[in-house]
C-alpha cells in the first residue's frame, strides 16, 4: 500500500501530542483530585486512616464504601450503548443487566397496536421508574410481572439477552463458567447454563457492589427525574449522544424492514440533495 509522507508525519504528530496529554494527566498532583473527607462522598466519618487508604488506592475519586452507586447507560438505539455496557459488565463487582425495559414495553404495548399515545406513553414510563427503581434495590422479582410466560417457581427461560449479563453467566447463578471467564459468548450462556434462577440471581446482585443497566426505551432523562432526584438511590446516568447521521447509518442496516424506505432513498436520492429525504409519518 503506497502511503503518503504528509499523512505518517500527521500521525507522529497526532500521536506524539496524545502521549504528551496522557503524560501530563497521569502525573498531574492526584491529591488536587482526591477531595478531603466528605461525608457525602466519602462517609468514612472519623477513620481517618481508612479515608487514606481508600484514597491511595484510588487516586482519582473517593467514595462511601458502605454506599452502593447505581449506573444508568441512557441511549437511543445504535448509539454505542452495547459497547459501553460491556465496559461495566466485564467489572467484577458490577451487577449488570441488558435492556430490562425491553419486558415492560412487549408486555404493556402489545405488539400490533405499535400506539404512540401519550397515555401508553405515561403508564410505560411510570413502569419503567418503578423497575428500575425495583432493580436497583435487587429485587429481580418484580421483574417476573412482565416477562411471558410468567416464570414457575422463581425460574425462567425467557430473561431478554439474559447472555449479555455476565453476572447472569457466572456462579453463583451458572455454574458451567468460572468468575474469571472474561469472554462469555452470549450464546454459548443461553446454550449452556440451565434456566435461570432469579432467586440466585437476586443474591448475586446483592454480593456486587454496583448495579449497571443499560436502556433505549426511556427517551428523555427527564423521564426518570424522580429517579435521579432520589438520595438513597445514589443514580449515576450516562447518556450517550452520537451523531444522527451515525445512528442512521447504522439503523439502515440493522432494522433493515423498519428502515426500508430511507435505504432506498440512500441508495437513489441525489447526494447533494438531501432535502429529498422522505417523511414518514
Ligand atoms: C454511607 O452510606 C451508608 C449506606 O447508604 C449510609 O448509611 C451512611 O450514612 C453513609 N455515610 C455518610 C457519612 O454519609
Ligand atoms: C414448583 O415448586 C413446587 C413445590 O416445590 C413443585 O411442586 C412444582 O412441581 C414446581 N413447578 C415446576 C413447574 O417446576
Ligand atoms: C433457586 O435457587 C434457590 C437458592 O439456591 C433454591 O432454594 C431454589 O430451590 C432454586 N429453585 C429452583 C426451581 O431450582
Amino acid at each position: 500500500m503506497q502511503c503518503s509522507w504528509k499523512a505518517v508525519i500527521l500521525l507522529a504528530l497526532a500521536s506524539i501530542a496524545i502521549q504528551y496529554t496522557a503524560i501530563r494527566t497521569f502525573t498531574a498532583k492526584p491529591f488536587h483530585i482526591c477531595p478531603v473527607p466528605n461525608p457525602l462522598n466519602c462517609g468514612l466519618g472519623q477513620e481517618t486512616e481508612a479515608f487514606e487508604r481508600i484514597c491511595d488506592e484510588y487516586p482519582y475519586f473517593t467514595y462511601n464504601v458502605s454506599r452502593k452507586t447505581h449506573i444508568l447507560i441512557l441511549a437511543t438505539t445504535r448509539s454505542g450503548s452495547s459497547f459501553v455496557g460491556q465496559l461495566f459488565n466485564q467489572h467484577s463487582d458490577v451487577f449488570y443487566l441488558f435492556e430490562p425495559l425491553y419486558h415492560v414495553q412487549t408486555t404493556l404495548i402489545p405488539r400490533l397496536s405499535h400506539s404512540k399515545s401519550t397515555a401508553d406513553r405515561r403508564v410505560m414510563l411510570g413502569a419503567s421508574r418503578d423497575l428500575l427503581r425495583s432493580l436497583y434495590g435487587c429485587d429481580l422479582y418484580f421483574l417476573e410481572s412482565y416477562i411471558k410466560p410468567p416464570p414457575v417457581n422463581h425460574t425462567t427461560d425467557k430473561l431478554f439477552r439474559r447472555g449479555a449479563s455476565k453476572a447472569l453467566c457466572s456462579p453463583p447463578v451458572c455454574d458451567v463458567f468460572g468468575p474469571s471467564e472474561v469472554n462469555i459468548e452470549e450464546g454459548d450462556c443461553v446454550k449452556k447454563c440451565s434456566t435461570l434462577n432469579m432467586t440466585l440471581a437476586t443474591d448475586s446482585c446483592k454480593e456486587r457492589r454496583h448495579v449497571a443497566i443499560k436502556i433505549v426505551r426511556v427517551p428523555e432523562i427527564g423521564d426518570l427525574k424522580a429517579l435521579v432526584e432520589d438520595p438513597r438511590l445514589n443514580l449515576k446516568i450516562i447518556q450517550l449522544v452520537r451523531d444522527p447521521r451515525g445512528i442512521l447509518s447504522s439503523r439502515i442496516e440493522t432494522f433493515r424492514d423498519t428502515y426500508r424506505l430511507w435505504r432506498i432513498w440512500r441508495a437513489t436520492a441525489c447526494p447533494h440533495d438531501c432535502r429529498k429525504v422522505p417523511h414518514r409519518s
